[in-house]
């Protein structure tokens, strides 16, 4: 199917994107947040660090990121040497955005004797004052590792902070970031929704409010989202997390009934979705492979100050 591109030729998105994967030696790495489009176009796709532990070993000459700037930053600090576009550079995270070096660093710097952890939706600025980066899927793992005293700084989402202190029975002094997608999530409709689907359970990303986590019966990241309403027994979830991830969860548990939460009253769109990761389209993805850029970069320093901290992540996640 042909479409008119912004130069004004006609451009069959999917077939010229196959193309230019050969062409260019590229490889797609997709999250699960992006339209469904791009996901089947994605040579892998991944929760954040299944898409990092890849990145860290992929061959191709180009990685082409269909995610948001945080994690194709990853993708640059831990292969320097491969080329790392995104289709569109203002794809930011308001989660990483909430944590800007300038205030994170003087307050790492006032606690001097405390190990600082920060999950990996933050800058590549953020990481490089990092001693332990962690995702979703690993943080209560990785921390559970560390000594019991151990004193520790967690940054930059305050939600999964108190998730994990919680587990885990620490008291890991809290950045107060938070995400604007998994921060809209209604209480008060998630209640109504459970009573109307009384066979439901609802099955929540740790991204989200305490109150939402509290009756959630299950928790957990993109992947491990997607791994239980396969195998779970129940057949209705309502979903809290963004609406994306319904494209794999519908793939994996086609006879599966999804249901997204909706958003509190006070919300201007009624849905969960994150308009940073719906940046990245068709024809954004096209352009970029076709014109190799908008390219991330680094400075070389960073790249040294940050890799430790995501390396130990990949160590300890072994
Ligand atoms: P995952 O690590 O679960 O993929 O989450 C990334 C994210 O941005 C959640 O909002
Ligand atoms: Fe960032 Fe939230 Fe979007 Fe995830 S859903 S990329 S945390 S803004």
């Amino acid at each position: 199917m042909t479409t008119l591109n912004t130069d004004n030729t006609q451009v069959d998105y999917v077939a010229e994107i196959k193309r230019l994967k050969k062409e260019k030696n590229a490889v797609i790495l997709a999250h699960y947040y992006q339209i469904a489009e791009i996901q089947e176009l994605g040579d892998y796709v991944g929760d954040s660090l299944q898409l990092a532990q890849i990145a860290a070993n992929v061959d191709a000459d180009m990685i082409v990121f269909c995610g948001v700037h945080f994690m194709a930053e990853t993708a640059k600090i831990l292969n320097p040497s491969k080329k790392v576009v995104l289709p569109d550079m203002e794809a930011g995270c308001s989660l990483a955005e909430s944590c800007p070096i300038e205030e994170f660093k003087p307050f790492v710097e006032s606690h001097p004797d405390h190990t600082v952890i920060t999950y990996v939706n933050a800058s590549a600025a953020v990481k490089t004052v990092t001693d332990l980066v962690v995702t979703s899927s690993n943080a209560e793992k990785l921390i559970n590792q560390l000594p019991a005293d151990e004193k520790i700084i967690f940054g930059p989402d305050r939600n999964l902070g108190a998730y994990i202190n919680k587990q885990t029975g620490r008291d890991m002094i809290l950045w107060d970031g938070s995400c604007m997608v998994h921060e809209a999530f209604s209480l008060e409709k998630i209640t109504d929704l459970l009573k109307e689907h009384p066979g439901a359970e609802l099955i929540a990303h740790p991204e989200s409010e305490a109150p939402v986590l509290n009756i959630a019966d299950f928790i957990g990241s993109t992947a491990k989202l997607i791994e239980y309403v396969k195998t779970a027994k129940a057949k209705e979830f309502i979903v809290a997390t963004e609406m994306g991830i319904l494209h794999e969860m519908k793939k994996v548990a086609p006879s599966k009934i999804l249901i997204p939460v909706p958003v509190k009253d006070d919300y201007i769109c009624n849905c969960s979705e994150c308009t940073y990761m719906k940046m990245n389209t068709l024809e954004k993805l096209y352009n970029c492979m076709k014109n190799e850029t908008p390219e991330v970069l680094l400075k070389q320093e960073t790249i040294d100050l940050a890799l430790p901290s995501i390396n130990r992540m990949l160590e300890m996640s072994k």
